[in-house]
């Protein structure tokens, strides 16, 4: 592990051909070299070189049977990584790379079975940050990359962040600023028939539907005021260190049933950290005064129901700074389910790991 992490600031927009040459060779060189993407920043290692994709996973403290994300510059690399490209993955490639979509393929013998955890197929994008592009295109390798952060945290939309998680454990850390989307790529797989949608994220389904009508939906894993479900169920979560709760439902009854529960919890001595978009917090200020006179609630806005992307771009930041504060219990609200609504549910789905109320 023992690494000597060092941050290469640059521009995320026109990135310097010497910066990027200077990580290119470090991924080249079997190296861990965290970069930012327009979804998130990814831990990237060449991904034809096993030894370092095993690097990633130790760096990550991330389970073996967890399957990475092969990155290639341009949708001409596809056969690189992917033995057989169906038509709609073709159209549905060409429509939306570069960008925030991952399709999962029959995967190459090329690709080592480190990167996929021996499954028979690879999940493969095409990311739209110059930097990230850079990246491949002047390394010449497939980069397999997840998520920089420490297993089960929240996913890094900065520099900050990866370096909170990941500092020793990386070589190189390019800083390109915030990244833009702020949730995860949207991942499509192919080797089933209809298409199906396993990960909601920042391609909205919306968007995938205009090319693939047939896209099969991601299963509803949560119903209402489901008790915990077992582990195996909740797929990977973002695990705060607080106990998260998720509060649904229309705006009246949501904002009865959860001030309710802040008076409560404040009168129990909890420390109450309060996660929701700014229409939420509004209708709360009551409440929330009243808990911030004593002293016990730590509030972070993000975004607006209004405004989804602005929502998504903030959440995982808000998430990691609430959880920093060390309050007990996080309350949340989410953004409606239509476009970047459906990606931002579901990653809060998963951080209260089944404490969902629906009011
Ligand atoms: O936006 C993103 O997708 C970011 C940036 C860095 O590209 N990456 C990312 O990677 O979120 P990660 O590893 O945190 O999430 C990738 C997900 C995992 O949940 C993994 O299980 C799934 O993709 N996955 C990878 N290969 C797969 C495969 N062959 N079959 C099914 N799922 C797969
Ligand atoms: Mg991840």
């Amino acid at each position: 592990m023992n690494r000597v992490t060092r941050v290469i600031p640059v521009d995320p927009t026109r990135p310097d051909p010497a910066a990027i040459e200077e990580g290119a060779q470090a991924l080249r060189d079997g190296k861990l070299v965290a970069f930012p993407t327009e979804t998130v920043y990814g831990l990237g290692a060449n991904a034809l070189d096993e030894r370092a994709v095993e690097a990633i996973f130790e760096a990550k403290e991330r389970p073996a049977n967890d399957p990475l994300i092969v990155h290639i510059a341009h949708i001409g690399q596809l056969n690189l990584c992917a033995a057989h490209v169906p038509a709609a993955a073709r159209k549905l490639g060409l429509a939306f790379w570069a960008g925030p979509l991952t399709m999962i393929l029959p995967k190459r013998p090329a690709i080592p079975d480190v990167v996929t955890a021996g499954l028979g197929s690879v999940a493969v994008r095409v990311p739209a940050h110059r930097v990230a592009r850079a990246l491949m295109e002047m390394s010449g390798v497939p980069v397999a990359a997840p998520s920089a952060n420490r297993f089960s945290r929240p996913s890094p939309t900065s520099a900050a962040h990866v370096l909170d998680d990941l500092n020793g454990r990386v070589d190189l850390i390019f800083d390109g600023g915030p990244t833009e989307i702020g949730l995860e790529s949207t991942i499509v797989d192919f080797t089933v028939d209809p298409p199906a949608l396993r990960r909601p994220g920042g391609l909205t389904l919306e968007q995938i539907r205009v090319v693939i009508p047939d896209v099969q939906p991601v299963a509803q894993r949560i119903a209402a005021d489901q008790p915990q479900l077992a582990p195996g169920q909740l797929a990977r979560h973002y695990a705060p260190r607080a106990t998260l709760t998720l509060y649904e439902g229309e705006s009246g009854p949501l904002v009865h049933r959860l001030g309710a529960d802040i008076r409560t919890a404040t009168a129990q001595g909890e420390r109450v950290g309060i996660l929701a978009p700014d229409e939420d917090l509004m209708a709360l200020a009551p409440v929330i005064a009243a808990a911030a006179a004593a002293g016990r609630v730590e509030v972070r806005p993000y975004g607006s129901r209004r405004d989804p992307a602005r929502a998504a771009r903030e959440l995982f930041g808000a998430l990691r700074d609430l959880d920093a504060t060390g309050v007990s219990v996080i309350f949340a609200t989410a953004v409606g389910p239509a476009g970047l609504g459906l990606a931002i549910r579901d990653r809060l789905v998963r951080a209260a790991e089944g404490r969902v109320k629906t009011c």
